[in-house]
């Protein structure tokens, strides 16, 4: 499973880059409006991201009508060669990314909840589909369990074209070995649960004692 970065943090995109496990990044207007983003700067903010991040970065459009989205995404994808236009799941977004991927456009379809819906995204002709956990898990729903539909529907067929799945509104370590264990393609992670996925008090103790002893040996 491939690990993107859910935010859109200049700062800790660097940092999880440097960490060399980061695969792409994906961002949304929630996370660029967090980064006290404005309009007339969000085209340079997707830049500069797309110059940090060797992999696809998500970039969102915000127009309702298939005409709109389709705009916006021809203008996104002009920003850098590995911009991936990232399109909601409703019957304006998918015509649009029907339209941007016939012309060769890498889309990613967000806000993806149901097997049906990744179903008629990858139709749409869809590279990446979004299914979101953690919202499920908000509203009492077991948001794996829907992730796994997903992944078993898609698994079922042959779009004609690759589709990846990526695991969204991901919140938390549990969430991460769920989605491997599923076969999620990608999981998208804020910096605060990649964070957690490294860290294990067994690994600090062990090399508390690893770097105790050495001193030992130093001293010997
Ligand atoms: O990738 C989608 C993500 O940003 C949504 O996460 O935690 O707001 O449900 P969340």
């Amino acid at each position: 499973m491939k690990f993107f970065l859910d935010t859109a943090n200049i700062a800790e995109i660097e940092e999880a880059a440097s960490w060399g496990v980061i695969s792409g990044v994906t961002t949304n207007p929630t996370l660029y409006a967090r980064e006290g983003g404005n309009l007339a700067e969000f085209h340079n903010h997707i830049k500069r991201i797309c110059a940090i991040v060797d992999g696809p970065v998500s970039a969102e459009t915000v127009g309702l009508k298939r005409d709109e989205i389709i705009r916006e995404g021809l203008e996104l994808a002009e920003l850098a060669p590995n911009v991936v236009v990232k399109v909601p799941t409703m019957p304006e977004g998918l015509a649009a990314t029907k339209a941007l991927s016939d012309k060769g456009i890498k889309v990613n379809m967000t806000l993806c909840f149901t097997a049906p819906q990744a179903l008629l995204a990858a139709r749409s002709g869809a590279a990446y589909i979004s299914p979101f956990v953690g919202r499920f898990d908000d509203i009492s729903e077991d948001g794996i369990d829907h992730l796994a539909n997903v992944v078993q529907a898609l698994s079922n067929y042959d779009f004609g074209h690759d589709v990846e799945v990526i695991a969204a509104s991901v919140r938390h370590p549990q969430h991460v070995l769920a989605a491997s264990l599923i076969g999620a393609d990608i999981a998208t992670v804020p910096m605060s649960t990649l964070a957690k996925c490294v860290k294990h008090p067994l690994t600090d103790r062990g090399l508390k004692a690893f770097l105790d002893d050495w001193e030992k040996v130093k001293n010997s």
